[in-house]
């Protein structure tokens, strides 16, 4: 059998899993959040979650991949005691890659194109209104071939990036964008706060306003920052996992896992410190949904100094975390081919470029043939179905099921899990959590995530509720016997015995 591949060095391990961590979710989703639940009260919610939440089950993931020394699709099978079922997990969270991978390529595309864009000067000129300025989003997403072309580039840049391997593609490509998206960073924020008026950005940015998150219901917030936790962190679906699997044994998880926390929220706050007080120097409100990036700070950007220059950076900026996160999951995808039938890489990349620009089609088309397709209710598209499948249930669904089987005896059990985080130098795992990570965590989990789906469709009336409530028990329903069940092939080996 061949070697498994390995990190060359702990930057690249740490900059690999930081890059998968840090994408749309921090630099598009957290600030129109931020802005939308008011502020810095979201963000207390959410940092609460992040240590709470998201900690532990990171854990639990880099320990499953790197004991096991696979991907999702066969780490379960690897480490589960014999008879059970924790193996069928893996196709949850194969689906789980494939799907938010079907839907994410689409935007990375909207970023590389508001790149190429602005660099153009498209965006900017004296003469162009604000409305103009909108008026060219909805005219790239009107537009099937503008869609499909930016997404095939992502897709293909991406693949092309890991067909290179884990050191040569991966590790050294993406420490290359990271290093260029810190330091994009730090010159974006600095500009921004020095903004003329941009004083006011940062009090609503940095002192909480839990009047304004009230008004939008503490449970949509809650869930909400629940939602942003996990997907933030890209916990659930073993996207760490994987990079577990090609780590050595000379540093403790934990360890690890704090630092790329740190360095997912630290481009999050970053991002928000970016774009929150240049609403405010414009006078414009920040808590403007998802359009924010796309029509909001373009405009500003027309009107500010040097806005081509800013722009375009701005959209860099976005374009390396974008493409990052893409590698990353699309090397997980890969080595579901590599782990489960023994492909080789090339073979895995050529095959994976194809589903995946196909698989990308429904949410390209969603935009503009088939807008007329509004599952979650009107005005929401398919991509919002397959956020909502992914974020809102396989991710912590995924996340709970990572977490049992690092705690219970059914599992993979607590012994093993702690001995393969605490395996190295570095900060050991906090044991004292395991009551806590094996009834509290899992309880919190299930209600805000059942608490979730009757907030998002109680106000949408019985037509909407009553499928999609049915559908969530069910889904948990079908989930835990497929997985908590005994193995029925196996138990007759056995009584062979
Ligand atoms: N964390 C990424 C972001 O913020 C998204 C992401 C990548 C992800 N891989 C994941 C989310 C796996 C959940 C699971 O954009």
């Amino acid at each position: 059998m061949q070697e498994r591949e390995k990190f060359g060095s702990r930057l690249g391990f740490i900059l690999v899993s930081a890059g998968c961590a840090v994408g749309l979710g921090n630099v598009w989703k957290f600030p129109y959040m931020c802005g939308k639940y008011g502020g810095a009260a979201f963000i207390l919610i959410y940092l609460i979650f992040l240590v709470l939440l998201g900690f532990p089950i990171m854990v639990c993931e880099f320990s499953v991949g790197r004991s096991s020394q696979k991907s999702c699709a066969a780490s379960f099978r690897e480490l589960e005691p014999p008879g059970s079922r924790w193996h069928n997990y893996s196709y949850l969270g194969i689906a789980g890659n494939y799907l938010l991978m079907m839907f994410y390529t689409v935007v990375a595309g909207w970023m590389l194109y508001y790149c190429c864009r602005s660099l153009t000067g498209e965006f900017t000129g004296q003469s162009l209104t604000v409305d103009q300025v909108a008026a060219k989003f909805g005219e790239m997403t009107g537009s099937p071939g503008t869609l499909i072309f930016w997404m095939v580039l992502a897709v293909v840049i991406s693949f092309g990036i890991c067909s290179l391997g884990v050191q040569k593609g991966v590790e050294k490509i993406t420490k290359i964008m990271m290093i260029c998206l810190l330091a994009l960073i730090a010159v974006l924020a600095v500009h921004s706060v020095t903004l003329p008026g941009a004083g006011e950005g940062l009090r609503f940015y940095l002192i909480p306003d839990f009047e304004r998150m009230m008004e939008q219901g503490l449970g949509n917030v809650v869930f909400g920052a629940m939602s942003q936790a996990f997907f933030t962190l890209s916990i659930g679906i073993g996207a760490l996992a994987i990079f577990g699997s090609y780590l050595d044994k000379d540093r403790s998880l934990s360890g690890e896992a704090v630092s790329i926390a740190l360095l997912d929220t630290l481009v999050a706050l970053l991002a928000g410190l970016i774009i929150i007080p240049a609403c405010f120097s414009y006078g414009i409100e920040p808590g403007s949904g998802p359009s924010l990036i796309f029509i909001t700070l373009p405009n500003i950007f027309n009107q500010m100094a040097g806005g081509r220059v800013w722009g375009t950076l701005f959209f860099l900026f976005l374009s390396f975390a974008a493409l990052s996160t893409v590698v990353a999951v699309f090397e997980n995808i890969i080595s579901f081919a590599i782990d489960l039938w023994g492909w080789e890489r090339k073979k895995a990349v050529l095959v994976n470029i194809l589903l995946l620009i196909l698989l990308s089609m429904p949410c390209a088309l969603g935009f503009n043939i088939l807008s007329g397709i509004q599952p979650l209710g009107p005005g929401s598209g398919i991509m919002d179905l397959e956020d909502f499948l992914v974020s809102n249930n396989i991710l912590p669904i995924g996340s709970l099921i990572y977490l049992m089987f690092c705690t219970t005896r059914y599992g993979w059990g607590w012994e093993d899990f702690i001995q393969e985080a605490n395996t190295g130098k570095g900060m050991r795992f906090p044991a004292a959590m395991k009551g806590y990570m094996t009834f509290i965590l899992p309880a919190i989990v299930l209600l805000i995530y059942l608490k979730g789906y009757w907030d998002m469709f109680a106000g949408q009336g019985t037509g909407y509720l009553l499928p999609w409530m049915a559908a969530a028990v069910l889904f948990l329903a079908f989930t835990g016997w497929s997985i908590l069940g005994r193995d029925r092939d196996q138990k007759k080996k056995g009584s062979t015995k």
